[in-house]
């Protein structure tokens, strides 16, 4: 059996926010204008917050570096605390001094439009040098929801029932849940030079044995990321079913 994704596992969910924030500073130190591709959701908290110390610390500097998220939900007010843009202000960018950050905009009036913007956004900045990507239960990456074909750039995508599911837990019950979302692409994602993506928890095990068999499933997006040439699966025991 061949395992092309290369995975590090480690201990604890604390030793792999270290781990990834270590990624972040070496990227960080080798080219200070690194273009930046950041996740939202739960996993990608920790590292956030070490980011953020390590900053405070004077031992990481964001200030020629400029970030392009992942995705947002559609349609959402930037104001809206489930909004994408309202978690990396809260989580991040307003905690440290990084130059630039764009996400899609949540309120475009046009989406296949902001999709195609958004990724010209990308390539003007000269292309994303490192990307952090989490994983969906169902193998999602970004909002790229399991399906028998893939869109390649920036777009809108209707959210899977299991994606809504998942994450119900952030919206109060009078809140409405948006099912769609602006996501960037397979290829958005592809043309990045250095991919990582962090997994943790005995609820994402499943998953993660799913995708280490080596196979390029094409009903599994994460899957996929085995014909990247720069990618590592970050994971913690728990959800490398240890
Ligand atoms: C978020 C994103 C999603 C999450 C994934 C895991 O920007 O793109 O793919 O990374 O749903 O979310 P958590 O970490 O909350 O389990």
């Amino acid at each position: 059996m061949i395992i092309v994704i290369k995975k590090i596992v480690c201990d604890t969910y604390d030793e792999l926010c270290l781990t990834a924030a270590d990624v972040f500073t070496e990227q960080l130190k080798k080219k200070p204008d690194s273009v930046l591709g950041l996740a939202t959701g739960e996993t990608a908290l920790g590292l956030y917050d070490e980011l953020i110390s390590r900053y405070n610390a004077g031992k990481v500097d964001f200030s020629k570096a400029q970030s392009f998220n992942l995705d947002e939900y559609y349609p959402i007010d930037p104001e809206h605390r489930q909004s994408y843009v309202y978690y990396m202000k809260e989580n991040f960018f307003d905690k440290v001094n990084l130059a630039k950050y764009q996400l899609p905009d949540g309120m475009a009036t046009d989406p296949d439009a902001e999709g195609i913007r958004f990724d010209e956004e990308i390539d003007k900045a000269g292309g994303i040098d490192l990307i952090v990507l989490g994983i969906g239960h169902n193998g999602h990456i970004g909002f790229n929801e399991p399906a028998p074909s893939y869109y390649f750039g920036t777009h809108l995508e209707d959210l899977a029932e299991s994606s809504i599911t998942a994450n119900s837990r952030f919206f109060e019950a009078d809140e409405v849940q948006p099912t769609k979302a602006l996501t960037m692409g397979m290829g958005t994602i592809f043309k990045a030079k250095k991919i990582i993506q962090l997994v943790s928890g005995a609820g994402k095990a499943e998953i993660v044995k799913r995708v280490s068999d080596g196979m390029i499933h094409t009903d599994i997006p994460t899957s996929l990321l085995h014909l990247h040439p720069d990618m590592t699966m970050i994971v913690d025991k728990k959800a490398n079913g240890e």
